[in-house]
């Protein structure tokens, strides 16, 4: 007869136990992440025919609407719910009023139209924003110092918003950060009778770094020069902020909020969750894609697994939707 004599120096709990198998494993997985959870950005050319590269993105390619929509095909095959569209606007159509940015005729609007013709069931997101239609590269009207007029820019954001929803957009995404836009967007959209336009309001929007290679893309670099967005985008030393800006897009009318970038700003995700309980979207930018890119091409990290575990950390940090660059493979890695 064995004497039991071990009791207490070996631990009863054994947390690893659970880890042991496989099915166990899978048993207790607190998030899954699905095709559900994406949302794929994209860049429209004007013209036709033409695909190009973006250098500091490998994989993402800037392409004319006629080759999009092949490609949206795919997406739509995959599963993926949504897609975010953002133009590249020709210099010549570039302004300091930003006038393009509501043209009926405009390379968006044309896009949004036909996309959703083609795939009405594809959630169509549009950008909220005049930083691809200004001269100098800013979210917005500017005065003699460079400054951003805040009430002169929401007045061109309406028009904007209202030019998308009459194009037949699901979503717009005012991604500017001026004060009091979500409620004048909204306003304007119930007078104009799209009551089912959903807002999706970039509330925590910082100041970030990581935009660099997103502004090489959609050619907005050159125009901003060595300006910066500090004095509409957050400061990325602060957090209780992000909760400020959530209640007032929210009181406002949103019904779904960003907070961009991602992986740097998972704690903002989990307290804004924590607090509001409602639809939260990450943006996993640009320089978050090159990072993991360009460590990828090196064979210094697994793309595929780094990828995966980012984004599971996205649903863990509570995302309900992550809008990414990587979302056509991760939904291919999905099915695999
Ligand atoms: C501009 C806008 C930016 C991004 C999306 N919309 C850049 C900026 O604020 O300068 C960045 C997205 C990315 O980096 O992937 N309104």
């Amino acid at each position: 007869m064995a004497q039991y004599t071990t009791q207490g120096s070996y631990p009863f709990t054994r947390p690893r136990r659970m880890r042991a198998n496989d099915f166990s494993r899978r048993l207790m997985a607190e998030n899954k992440l699905s095709a559900d959870d994406l949302i794929y950005p994209v860049f429209v050319l004007e013209g036709e025919n033409k695909t190009e590269a973006v250098s500091s993105m490998p994989g993402v390619e800037r392409k004319t609407l006629d080759n999009l929509l092949v490609e949206l095909e795919e997406v739509v095959e995959l599963g993926i719910p949504a897609v975010a569209l953002f133009p590249v606007i020709d210099s010549a159509k570039k302004s300091l009023l930003a006038e393009e940015a509501y043209n009926p005729n405009g390379l968006v609007q044309k896009a949004v139209t036909e996309i959703k013709a083609k795939f009405p069931e594809l959630g169509v997101i549009t950008d909220i924003a005049l930083d691809p239609y200004t001269s100098h590269g800013q979210d917005g009207i500017i005065d003699d110092s460079g400054y951003v007029l805040n009430d002169e820019t929401v007045e061109v954001l309406i028009q904007q918003a209202v030019s998308h929803a009459v194009a037949g957009a699901d979503v717009v995404a005012p991604s500017d950060m001026m004060d009091g836009r979500i409620g004048a967007i909204r306003e304007a959209l119930e007078i104009e009778g799209f009551t089912n336009t959903k807002i999706l309001a970039y509330s925590a929007k910082y100041a970030s770094a990581f935009y660099g290679p997103f502004r090489d893309a959609v050619g907005s670099s050159g125009n901003l020069g060595k300006a910066d967005k500090k004095t509409y985008q957050m400061d990325p030393a602060n957090g209780d902020e992000s909760l400020h800006e959530i209640a007032l897009d929210l009181n406002e009318g949103a019904d779904m909020v960003m907070v961009k970038p991602g992986m740097p700003y998972l704690d903002v995700i989990y307290r804004v969750k924590q607090n509001f309980k409602i639809p939260v979207m990450a943006y996993h930018v640009s320089g978050e894609y090159a990072m993991l890119k360009a460590a990828s091409a090196n064979d210094w990290i697994d793309e595929k697994k780094c990828v995966l575990e980012a984004m599971v950390g996205f649903k863990r940090a509570g995302t309900d939707a992550i809008l990414t660059y990587y979302a056509k493979d991760v939904a291919r890695w999905l099915a695999e």
